[in-house]
């Protein structure tokens, strides 16, 4: 596994997104991640899956030092004494003393960010979170969220993928250290018929989507596709034995379009 650096932080290249994985199916499929080579499984306290990814992490045998682990606290928790609880109820239902990575799922306009970072890092200063940071935030929310914190924001996690382009934010992680993970970094199946895309994986004997998450990798993200299947899964990590040329990095790149986003609602910050 290819591992990249940030403000300290240690993260797999690749992760295990979780989202609408549920039940037993749920704790099967991390299982079955995890003993596929997979290190990195993204969870949240509003996927209501964090007891089967615990069950998972545990059922695949692996050191629990050998799996790094993302939860993410719902916005509506954000204010101090409501972080610490989701925290607190996260680890329990994960049934693990400390997560790798803990991120404030959405920002929340209605309470005072100095506040909500003021308690994320207290999270990690009393030992439930290794490392803290954000996700869906903004070029301008992040500038706030940094000079807030006093412990380093080491991700931000967001949506991106070929059909959306976020180089201000990509920008903005890079000038204050930051990684980025990348979700839906396939736009969830959207990007496999554009005919750049299949002949890039034509060339290269690769699938759209292994090319969908290579091209995140070069463009420096750290992609969390979920699959269901063990194929799939199997077929996402295998996207370190090749290289997109510059040509076939800007052919994809000119894939990003207005309307490109498929995750967004009413709660959303102003986008860059
Ligand atoms: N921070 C946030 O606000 C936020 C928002 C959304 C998502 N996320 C995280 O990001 C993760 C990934 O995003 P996502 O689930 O929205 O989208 P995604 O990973 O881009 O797409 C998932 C879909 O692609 C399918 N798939 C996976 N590998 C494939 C392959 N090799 N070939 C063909 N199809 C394949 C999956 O099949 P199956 O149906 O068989 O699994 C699933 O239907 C989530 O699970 C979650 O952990 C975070």
């Amino acid at each position: 596994m290819d591992y990249v650096t940030a403000n300290g932080a240690t993260i797999p290249a690749i992760g295990l997104g979780t989202w609408g994985l549920k039940g037993r199916s749920c704790a099967r499929t991390v299982e079955q991640a995890l003993r596929a080579g997979y290190k990195l499984v993204d969870t949240a306290e509003v996927y209501e899956n964090e007891r089967e990814v615990g069950d998972g992490i545990r059922g695949s045998g692996l050191r629990r030092s050998e799996v790094f682990v993302t939860t993410k606290i719902w916005p509506d928790h954000l204010a101090p004494h409501e972080l610490e609880r989701a925290t607190k109820a996260s680890l329990a239902r994960l049934r693990l003393s400390e997560v790798d990575l803990l991120l404030i799922h959405w920002p929340n306009p209605r309470i005072p960010l100095s506040e909500t970072i003021g308690a994320l890092c207290k999270m990690k200063k009393v030992g439930f979170a290794r490392h803290v940071g954000v996700s869906n935030f903004t070029v301008a929310l992040l500038d706030e969220a940094v000079k807030h914190a006093t412990e380093p924001l080491v991700v931000n996690q967001i949506e991106w993928h070929p059909h959306l382009d976020q180089t201000k934010v990509v920008e903005a992680c890079r000038r204050h250290g930051m990684a980025v993970t990348a979700f839906s970094p396939m736009a969830r199946g959207a990007v496999f018929s554009e005919q750049v895309m299949r002949a890039v994986a034509a060339a290269h004997g690769k699938s759209p989507a292994q090319v969908s998450l290579r091209f995140i990798v070069q463009e420096g993200g750290v992609p969390i596709p979920r699959a269901a299947r063990l194929d799939l899964l199997t077929e996402n990590l295998e996207i370190f034995d090749f290289v997109l040329s510059d040509a076939e990095m800007a052919a994809i790149r000119g894939l990003a379009r207005p309307g490109g986003r498929i995750v967004d609602w009413s709660g959303a910050p102003k986008w860059d």
